[in-house]
C-alpha cells in the first residue's frame, strides 16, 4: 500500500513523502523555513500591511503547516483570518499529529486546529473569534465558489510531478477566485506560469526563493 512517510528536512522540521506522487509535501531544504518564507513573509505579511481582516484561499491543505503559521501570525497581530483550503486527499488526523508541527505554534493555536480539523473538512468552523477554517474536500478543478479572496497560496505538488495542476486553464480557474488587487504567491516560478498569470491580467514579481530555490513568484491581479 502506498503511503505518506514522515521525513526530516534540512532545517529539522518534518515533511511527508507521498509515495503515489513521488514527491515531498514541502522543500527538503526545510519545510518550516519554506512555509514561512513563501507563504507567511512574501504572502500574508505583505498582503495584510493595510488590512485587519484577510481571506486566504490555499490550494493543497496537506499537513496544515501554512494554515497554523498563518493562524498564529494573524492572532498575534489582531488580524481576522478567514482561511479556505482546497484538498483532494485529506490526511488523517493521526498523520497530521505525527508531523511534530505542534512545536512551532502556541498550544491554543495547535489545539484549535486539531480539534476542528475533522469538522472543517465538512463545513466552515470558527476556531477562535478571529479565525475561520474551511477545507473543501474536492479537487481544484471541481471547486466552485462565488466568493473572492484577498490572497492565494498556490501550494500544489510541482509541475514535474503534477503537471495538470499548472496548466493555463487551472491557473485561470484558480485566479478567478482572487479579488482585483489581490495577491497570489507560490514557491515555483516558470515562464509558462508567468505567461498564464499575465494572460489573466496579473503583474508578476520575482522574489528570492526559500533556501534551495533561486526564485519564487508573487503576482497581483490588476484592478479593473
Ligand atoms: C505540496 S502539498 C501541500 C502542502 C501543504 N500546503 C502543507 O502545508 O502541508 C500538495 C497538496 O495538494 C493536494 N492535491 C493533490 N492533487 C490535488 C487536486 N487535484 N486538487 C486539490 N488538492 C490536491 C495533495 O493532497 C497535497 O496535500
Amino acid at each position: 500500500m502506498l503511503m505518506n512517510i514522515i521525513t526530516p528536512t534540512a532545517d529539522g522540521s518534518n515533511t511527508l513523502y507521498n509515495e503515489t506522487i513521488g514527491e515531498h509535501y514541502h522543500s527538503k531544504h526545510g519545510a518550516l523555513q519554506e512555509s514561512k518564507h513563501v507563504f507567511i513573509d512574501a504572502g500574508l505579511k505583505f498582503a495584510t500591511i493595510d488590512l485587519n481582516e484577510i481571506s486566504v484561499l490555499e490550494v493543497g491543505f496537506g499537513t496544515g503547516l501554512n494554515f497554523i503559521l498563518s493562524f498564529e501570525y494573524c492572532a498575534a497581530n489582531n488580524i481576522k483570518l478567514n482561511y479556505t483550503s482546497i484538498e483532494a486527499f485529506p490526511l488523517t488526523i493521526d498523520t497530521i499529529k505525527q508531523t511534530g508541527y505542534a512545536a512551532y505554534v502556541a498550544e491554543e493555536i495547535w489545539t484549535g486546529f486539531i480539534s476542528n480539523y475533522p469538522a472543517a473538512l465538512k463545513s466552515p468552523q470558527t476556531l477562535l473569534p478571529h479565525c475561520t477554517l474551511e477545507i473543501p474536500h474536492t479537487t481544484l478543478v471541481e471547486y466552485r465558489n462565488d466568493k473572492q479572496f484577498d490572497l492565494i497560496y498556490y501550494d500544489a505538488f510541482s509541475v514535474q510531478h503534477q503537471p495538470e495542476m499548472w496548466s493555463d486553464e487551472i491557473i485561470a480557474h484558480t485566479c478567478s477566485f482572487l479579488k482585483p488587487g489581490g495577491t497570489f504567491v507560490t514557491y515555483a516560478i516558470t515562464g509558462k506560469l508567468k505567461r498564464a498569470l499575465k494572460a489573466c491580467g496579473f503583474t508578476i514579481e520575482k522574489l528570492p526563493g526559500a533556501p534551495g530555490k533561486r526564485e519564487m513568484l508573487r503576482a497581483f491581479k490588476v484592478e479593473g
